[in-house]
């Protein structure tokens, strides 16, 4: 986010309120129902390893330009991730011309998307993979690149033109009142193009900057996917961070989760360089369960084989994709050891679960839990497996315990597979 003192820049709002409450009245049983999402999307996203980096002449490996984006949506299909399901190419921010063109209409930048959207759009669907696209519902992006302010059904119409398959909406240079409307308003014209365009919204997340506590029902009912809380960095205090403000689901957000709507903690830096390996196996296992949405901001031509195999585990593609899309919670915060819980079905019969050891000193610690304790309560008992290796742990009752040794800043994560 940049910081909010950025949004004085608009703050005649009345003209662009009046005109999005007449969309809104006008449309007051739209609802947005385009199908999608009904598992959190998985993919790639070029932000955070990526960010703003225009400089093509200087390192044009790593520039974003349509070069990037094919190389990555090539690796996808080659090192084996679109097939487990990691089909979105999204780009994000710095993509564009500094000026709309005379019609109004956004631009590519020209010298490093010299083929335009549309043509690499082509090229990304050729490979059975989506392409996804950011804007930004202010005046500006946050990089400083035309907004969709006053463009929002233009724009919705362009990226459906491209063939675009998903757009990010960020909120940066817009007032937060405006939100309540400007959100809505862009679901309807995404809808009204025709083309299911999965929608993410980056507006909860200004209201949580802005010390509110967001309406997510209302939020659930526009978009497919939305972040609601800072951007992730290339840190284990950052992924940490996150953790902390899920596990405190302030608004209850956990529970608006489910197909077709997610909660979105931010990408996967697994494979970047800030986290430990143990880490990683957090944050794969942590976004599994909180039915996160799975977008990688990595360079995928240069992943360690042990960070491939966490990035398709079956595990954690398992449990995040499961198709109730229920968001785990935190149940058990005592310190720094948490034990987070995420339902497989809807009758809580089964689920996968992690015991979270945020502790950055000393050596492992020792668990002993019943899986009473995770609400696992099926007298049967269940069939427990160690979820990234798979291992058969035992068939449990609810009395019987797991034994886990966790490191520091490591978990232990595992499912419960309810099969009477
Ligand atoms: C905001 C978003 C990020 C990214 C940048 C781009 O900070 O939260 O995810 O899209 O803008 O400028």
């Amino acid at each position: 986010m940049v910081e909010l003192g950025a949004t004085s820049l608009y703050s005649s709002f009345g003209i662009m309120k009046l005109l999005l409450l007449l969309v809104a009245l006008a449309q007051l049983a739209f609802a947005l129902d385009n199908g999608l999402a009904l598992t959190p999307p998985m993919g790639w996203l070029s932000w955070q390893r990526y960010r703003c980096n225009i400089d093509c002449f200087n390192d044009p490996d790593n520039c974003i330009s349509e070069k990037l984006y094919m190389r990555m949506a090539q690796l996808l299909v080659s090192e084996g991730y679109s097939k487990l399901g990691y089909t979105y190419v999204n780009i994000d921010d710095c993509w564009m011309e500094m000026e709309r063109d005379p019609n109004g209409t956004l631009v590519a930048d020209r010298k490093r998307f010299p083929h335009g959207i549309k043509w690499l759009a082509d090229y990304v669907h050729s490979l059975g993979l989506k392409l996804g696209i950011y804007e930004d519902f202010g005046t500006f992006t946050c990089g400083g690149y035309p907004g969709s302010m006053f463009y929002l059904q233009k724009d919705a119409e362009t990226f459906a033109s491209w063939g675009i398959d998903m757009v990010k909406l960020d909120g940066c240079y817009a007032d937060i009142s405006d939100m309540d409307f400007g959100y809505p308003a862009m679901s309807f014209f995404l809808n009204q193009t025709g083309r299911p365009m999965l929608y993410s919204c980056s507006w909860p997340a200004y209201v949580v900057f802005n010390g509110q506590v967001p309406d997510y029902k209302k939020i659930a009912s526009y978009c497919n996917i939305w972040r609601n809380y800072a951007d992730i960095q290339d840190s284990w205090d950052s992924v940490k961070d996150i953790i902390q403000f899920y596990g405190n689901d302030t608004g209850s957000f956990s529970l608006v989760a489910g197909p077709g709507n997610f909660n979105d903690p931010d990408m996967i830096i697994v494979g970047d360089y800030g986290l430990s390996y143990d880490q990683q196996q957090v944050q794969m296992a942590m976004w599994a369960i909180m039915a996160a949405p799975l977008l990688m901001s990595i360079d995928l031509g240069n992943v360690k084989p042990e960070t491939k195999r966490l990035l398709q585990n079956d595990g954690v593609i398992r449990v995040n994709q499961e198709f109730h899309g229920i968001q785990g919670r935190r149940i058990i915060k005592d310190n720094t050891f948490e034990v987070w819980f995420k339902p497989m079905s809807v009758d809580a019969k089964g689920g996968a679960f992690a015991f979270l050891n945020l502790n950055d000193a000393g050596g492992p610690i020792q668990v002993q839990m019943p899986l009473s304790k995770l609400g696992l309560m099926e007298g049967e008992g269940y069939n427990v497996t160690e979820g990234f290796t798979g291992k058969f742990i035992g068939t449990l009752k609810p009395h019987d315990l797991i034994n886990a040794s966790i490191n520091p800043t490591g978990v232990w994560f595992g499912i419960a597979y309810f099969d009477c």
